[in-house]
């Protein structure tokens, strides 16, 4: 079956509903698995950190990712995929801590709220993400689950690993940082970009797919999709920095601009940013069509939400 572009009304509704109840589950297992009790207040910043906020997109892929393969139903309450989900936010979340602070992006609101090195130090901040860090590997190897899986374990800490790392997450965005007041042209910033960001997007529906058992071939084409709209997410990201509003953002726009960034929209323009973003959605989109033995509805509902987001 062909993934349309636009969604029917029915369909929009049913993505409404499905995503409504997962976010529900995802809050529930974040609030009740990240503690409070760290020595010193380290608990109270990791969870104002991942608490109260956030899309979250990466853990909605990878239960998009998983129910693709392995069932609708919800997976059972201590399935290896909800351990899955949950570390994919903490590194998201720590990533965006260590993002905000004064040595990288400086920037003082997130989710709406003060920053976690305003409300609570920079000493403090650095610490809640080296915490959340650690903590979402902690996840991945944690019983009962992990000692019956072991294989699985092992495969989901290196996904995250790498994507969370030198070549992932951290290495862009070491690039983003040498790159301020510079100029980076197409292959570099999309490689950038796929580092960042791209990496830990691409990790998510690859670990939901892992989590369910997907064969070589199935992830290989699962990839096309994650790559497409782990590129396809930072530069709507990056035109969301130069058109939309702090209210809906709930983070300050405009300061890739002010602050000499090489991004999407300083090469070649908001309209243009935005029109390579939906060529990315049709890619995703037609990575899908190539597997019709999976239930792909969901992929396909979220890379649509990636590209045409308000915030
Ligand atoms: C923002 O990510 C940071 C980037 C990686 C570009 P999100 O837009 O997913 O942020 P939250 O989780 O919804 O706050
Ligand atoms: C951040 O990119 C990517 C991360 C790894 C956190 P940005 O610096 O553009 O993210 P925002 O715009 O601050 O959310
Ligand atoms: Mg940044
Ligand atoms: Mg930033
Ligand atoms: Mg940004």
């Amino acid at each position: 079956m062909t993934q349309p572009i636009a969604e029917t009304a029915p369909a929009a509704a049913s993505t409404a509903r499905w995503i409504a109840r997962r976010l529900d589950q995802v809050e529930a297992f974040l609030s009740t698995h990240v503690p409070s009790d760290a020595p010193a207040g380290l608990g109270e910043a990791m969870r104002y950190a991942v608490l109260d906020g956030g899309k979250r997109l990466r853990p909605l892929l990878v239960l998009a990712a998983w129910e693709s393969l392995a069932s609708d139903a919800d997976p059972e309450p201590g399935a290896p995929v909800w351990s899955a989900a949950g570390a994919v936010e903490l590194i998201h979340a720590y990533s965006l801590v260590h993002d905000d602070l004064p040595c990288m992006d400086d920037d003082r609101l997130r989710r709406g709220k003060p920053t976690v090195h305003v409300r609570f130090g920079e000493a403090q901040a650095l610490l809640a993400g080296d915490a959340l860090q650690a903590l979402a590997f902690e996840w991945l190897v944690a019983p009962p689950w992990a000692q019956q899986f072991p294989a699985l374990a092992v495969a989901l800490t290196r996904e995250l690993a790498l994507a969370a790392g030198a070549a992932g997450m951290a290495g862009g965005q070491a690039i983003d940082l040498a790159g301020v007041g510079r100029r980076l042209e197409l292959p570099a910033l999309e490689d950038m970009h796929r580092r960042k960001t791209g990496a830990l997007l691409l990790a998510s529906v690859r670990m939901g797919a892992l989590a369910a058992g997907a064969d070589g071939a199935t992830l290989a084409a699962l990839d096309s999709y994650g790559r497409a709209l782990g590129l396809a997410f930072q530069i709507i990201d990056d035109v969301l920095d130069a058109t939309a509003d702090s209210a809906t953002l709930g983070k300050t726009p405009g300061k890739d601009a002010a602050a000499g960034k090489p991004t999407f929209v300083s090469l070649l323009g908001v309209e243009p940013a935005r029109a390579y973003a939906q060529s990315l959605l049709a890619q995703a989109l037609q990575a899908l069509d190539e597997l019709p033995a999976l239930r792909t509805q969901r992929l396909a509902a979220l890379a649509r939400w990636i590209v045409q987001r308000p915030y």
